[in-house]
């Protein structure tokens, strides 16, 4: 029982569906997080690693069949299909809830059901949002204390009448009396990750994994907070935030929209490899951004840790990742080296000479499969992060200057890219495109548009959003608004080798935009856009291949055609609610791209 009399009458109501064996209230203390490793440690699920070189922390390994977001059973369920749009499956909510129902009935039997409340920015700020999972899962409650503020604190702020986003969760695998658990329990048959924005309501069915169950991240901050930020005038962004300060002191806040798996997390850490040049994090995933009291874009990070990809996390790449996770953390579907450590693809140069892979097999390195599931994660909390920035908590939020679009490019797209302004900025994150990674379930490597990288978190119609996007032209002065970028780490040789070496190197390019931030560095014109004059990218010390440079820039007009194609059939999915300004920005690149092209060169469409 609570204080909050809406949110016991909702507890009670979900436990009379659900019938767990027990109901705990969580309070968000140590002991509560310990005794849920114990459970998990108990269960089979999780192994402690060793206790002198990682110390309180645990390894998990999932069921193979739930490793990543299920994008293909996640909805949208709002009242109209169109306002789901073209990009979200859709379904009717009364129905839906119909068949959630359904399958909620006694899903937790032989289970504890645990209350979590949990705040989205620090407790009881101005721009923080209450939630309240209920879930069967200690791995979900656990990663819950890690990647959110939880427990009495936040019942204190939510008192006897506060609203809160209602989020329900279960693994779908209720217990018998004298059924034996699994080590991962989740539904083989049905997953529902459901979301109901008019409701405010989470529903989420036979999952045990990341996004899929710890529903204050994708869910809550991206998702049904989309829904809050388009109708109170504000942005809820799949984005990083950094601070950089310049060998001059000066202080810059940027934020960075790429796809999962693409290097939000990497960025947001990042040594600069150019001297006098300091970053720090603020936020690796998510940003809240609303207009401050100055008139400026304020940036705040709803949540309280990371769950950052394992693989390809080392001390050469992401040292900092390294130096955060050295102690109370979770890792999950990692390798188990034989002293008791974990393991995952380049972490080290040489792979461990005895260890157990996330499949619980023998692994040497001589195997041809991998040691690590590809969306193998960390969760640690972030203020064990040492390059976090101290005003991460500030609850005004950080002023932000350039936003980053971005995406995994192996061809066509340019290193960096400067939109000519907010509205040609919008149709730059618009028509994003990135190939598939490991963090959904599905295909890896495939181009697709996900634009702002928000394609799978987006709670309403893409069309709407845009709009959205273009609205802050009238809500902001001119001079207010951040310059909008474009970036590709990603872009291959002939070779099929990355022609950036990217990591710590990307800070040559943060430099060049906060010198066109600063008015300080120069650009030439495009038909895409604005590129570093000659000179103006600062690659001293940094050794390329011959060309290489003008291959990261170069725009291939033949190229840009086809790309031109696979812009408008993007667009064409949203007919008339697509904004205007975003057709006429499309007709613009066309135009200025077959001016480009040499002279005879094919013009036919
Ligand atoms: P989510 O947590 O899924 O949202 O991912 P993210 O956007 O935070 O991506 P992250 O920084 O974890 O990077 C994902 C993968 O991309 C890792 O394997 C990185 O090693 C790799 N990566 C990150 N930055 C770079 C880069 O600059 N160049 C190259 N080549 N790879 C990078
Ligand atoms: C992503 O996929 O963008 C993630 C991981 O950050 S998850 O929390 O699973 O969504
Ligand atoms: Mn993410």
């Amino acid at each position: 029982m609570s204080s909050n009399a809406r949110l016991d009458a909702w507890v009670a109501e979900v436990a009379a569906m659900t019938r767990p064996d027990r109901i705990h209230w969580c309070d968000g203390s140590p002991a509560e997080y310990d005794e849920m490793l114990r459970l998990m440690i108990h269960a089979g699920t999780a192994v402690p690693l060793d206790d002198e070189r990682r110390p309180g922390s645990i390894l998990v390994r999932s069921h193979p069949a739930d490793v990543a977001r299920v994008e293909d059973r996640t909805f949208i369920c709002s009242a109209r299909k169109e306002d789901a749009g073209p990009t979200n499956n859709w379904a009717e909510p009364s129905e839906m809830k119909e068949t959630l129902r359904g399958l909620f009935a006694g899903s937790m039997t032989g289970r504890t059901m645990y209350v979590i409340p949990y705040s989205m920015g620090p407790v009881g700020s101005p721009i923080a949002n209450i939630g309240v999972e209920l879930s069967d899962s200690p791995y979900v409650v656990a990663n819950m204390h890690v990647m959110t503020r939880v427990g009495t604190r936040v019942m204190d702020v939510l008192g006897a009448d506060g609203d809160f986003v209602r989020g329900l969760h279960s693994v779908g695998m209720p217990l018998g009396p004298s059924d034996p658990d699994s080590a991962w329990p989740h539904n083989m048959e049905h997953k529902y990750i459901c979301h109901f924005p008019d409701t405010r309501e989470i529903w989420s069915f036979g999952s045990g994994y990341g996004g899929n169950a710890l529903l204050g991240k994708k869910c809550h901050a991206l998702r049904i907070a989309s829904v809050q930020a388009r109708d109170e005038g504000w942005l809820a962004e799949h984005m990083l935030i950094l601070k950089l300060t310049t060998p001059q002191g000066r202080v810059h806040y940027i934020t960075a929209a790429f796809p999962s798996a693409c290097g939000k997390t990497n960025l947001a850490m990042l040594e600069p490899s150019i001297p006098g040049w300091k970053i720090e994090t603020v936020g690796d995933d998510i940003a809240w951004m609303k207009i401050g009291s100055d008139g400026r874009l304020r940036a705040i990070n709803p949540e309280a840790g990371f769950f950052g990809v394992a693989p390809g996390t080392s001390y050469a790449t992401n040292a900092n990742a390294m130096r955060t996770f050295t102690h109370n953390a979770i890792f999950t579907n990692c390798a188990v080296t034989a002293d008791g450590d974990v393991w995952w693809e380049s972490m080290t140069d040489e792979a461990p000479e005895a260890a157990t892979d996330w499949l619980r097999r023998p692994w040497n390195g001589t195997e041809p499969r991998k040691a690590a599931h590809p969306n193998a994660r960390f969760t640690v909390s972030a203020s064990q992060c040492p390059v976090i920035a101290p005003e991460w908590e500030d609850p005004e939020g950080v002023p932000i200057d350039a936003i980053l679009f971005g995406g995994r490019r192996t061809t066509t797209v340019p290193l960096v890219t400067e939109a000519f302004d907010w509205t040609h900025g919008t149709f730059i994150g618009a028509t994003t495109g990135s190939e598939t990674t490991a963090a959904a379930v599905g295909a890896v490597g495939q181009l697709r548009r996900d634009p702002m990288a928000m394609l799978p978190f987006c709670g309403y119609n893409m069309a709407d959003y845009w709009g959205h996007w273009l609205s802050f032209n009238d809500r902001m002065a001119a001079d207010k608004l951040p310059r909008v970028f474009f970036v590709n780490w990603f872009r291959k040789d002939e070779n099929g080798k990355f022609l950036w070496p990217g990591y710590g190197e990307n800070s040559r390019v943060l430099k060049w935009i906060v010198e066109r931030v600063e008015g300080e560095a120069d650009a030439v014109e495009s038909p895409i856009g604005l590129h570093p004059a000659e000179g103006a990218l600062d690659v001293d010390g940094l050794a390329l291949r011959d060309g290489a440079m003008d291959q990261l820039m170069a725009v291939d007009p033949e190229a840009w055609l086809a790309e031109m194609g696979l812009i408008r059939e993007h667009f064409a999915r949203f007919g008339d609610r697509l904004p205007r300004a975003l057709a006429a920005c499309a007709d613009d690149l066309e135009t200025r791209i077959r001016d480009a092209m040499p002279v005879g060169a094919a013009t036919a469409d």
